[in-house]
């Protein structure tokens, strides 16, 4: 009955619509909860980002974000909370599977629509999910990796292989997905045991200081994320041995892994978009009764020395202030607003 009125509701607000004023918090008939893992890195600053825009485009939903401040106990108390207001839908990006699988359980067996972002549960007990396909991320990475060490079959070096939050799932299907396509390279060697990078920038510096120590010749690093990969050349840099080693990363941030392939810093990055946006489209089918399918991959591409030139251009983020040429024309204040968004604190 509360949901039939609700939609009623809706209607007459979406009627209204082109002659009202915003609607005050108190006339939007529906409330959404976002348990974000956390905002300690710019991918997720910009998740946030375009997960805001998004929903501002709907007058009738109120959005409420919580920060769940990297640490599993803390959003598992979050998702708890808006079980308790009896939110219309939760959204939710786990910070790890096991200690999150729980609360989202019961969200979805107490009937309050659930969808899974960006990182996968322990099981399927949800509404929905959302995200890119990591294990076939990684293995692009891994065909990219033996491409440059001297082709398929033919391929020698010592790789170096940073892991993200072993707990979560796109770390095990990145790591899945590359060690498929290398294991069939008798020439190429993995160095050390996996170590917990947790997606820290400050972490990929430390393994890669400590590697660069205990290993004669590394090759080439394959870090899960960007900021890990960017931490890795860093030590490379202070240890004086980066330029004979390539780096690979994955997330494809303008503002961050797009800028490090065109300085030269990173050899390529892949493109793992934000599903903030999506996200945000999905609970809103669900809320106007259309039926929604159990999962959603989000698409990824290659970016090397090949376009990301031309993906900073697109994004305003070198132009005629650099010197160089505009082919899109943004302007310097869009090229400002791109990089506020994927600056780390810049919209938060
Ligand atoms: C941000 C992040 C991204 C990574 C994603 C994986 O927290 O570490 O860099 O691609 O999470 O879930």
């Amino acid at each position: 009955m509360r949901q039939v009125l609700k939609v009623f509701i809706l209607i007459v607000c979406m009627a209204a619509l082109p002659w009202s004023e915003t609607p005050a918090a108190e006339d939007k008939p529906f409330v959404i909860g976002f348990s974000q893992a956390t905002t300690t890195e710019p991918w997720r600053l910009l998740f946030n980002k375009e997960l805001r825009t998004e929903a501002a485009k709907y007058p009738e939903i109120e959005l409420i974000v919580r920060d769940g401040q990297d640490d599993a106990q803390k959003q598992f108390s979050d998702v708890e909370e808006f079980i308790d207001q009896r939110v219309d839908v939760i959204l939710i990006s786990p910070k790890v599977a096991g200690a999150l699988t729980p609360v989202v359980n019961k969200a979805f067996n107490m009937g309050i629509p659930i969808i899974v972002l960006d990182r996968d549960l322990a099981n399927k007990r949800y509404t929905q999910f959302i995200g890119g396909d990591n294990k076939r991320i990684g293995r692009t990475a891994g065909e990219y990796a033996v491409a440059r060490l001297g082709g398929k079959g033919k391929a020698r070096g010592n790789i170096l292989e940073i892991w993200g939050g072993m707990k979560s799932t796109p770390a095990q299907d990145r790591h899945q997905g590359f060690a498929d396509v290398i294991s069939r390279e008798p020439g190429i060697n993995s160095l050390i045991e996996p170590r917990d990078g947790d997606w820290k920038q400050d972490l990929g510096y430390e393994i890669m200081a400590d590697a660069v120590e205990r290993f004669d010749k590394i090759d080439l690093v394959y870090a899960h994320n960007d900021p890990m990969a960017y931490g890795a050349y860093l030590a490379a840099k202070d240890a004086g041995h980066e330029k004979s080693m390539k780096f690979l990363g994955i997330d494809g941030i303008p503002a961050e892994g797009v800028r490090w392939v065109h300085e030269g810093v990173l050899t390529a990055t892949f493109l793992y978009m934000t599903p903030g946006a999506e996200g945000i489209r999905q609970a809103m089918k669900l809320l106007r009764g259309e039926s929604i399918p159990p999962r959603v991959t989000l698409p990824t591409m290659t970016i090397d020395k090949s376009n990301a030139e031309d993906i900073l251009l697109r994004h305003g983020l070198i132009g005629d202030q650099q010197g160089s040429k505009t082919k899109n024309g943004l302007t310097s204040i869009a090229a400002g607003a791109v990089a506020a968004a994927t600056r780390p604190g810049g919209s938060e």
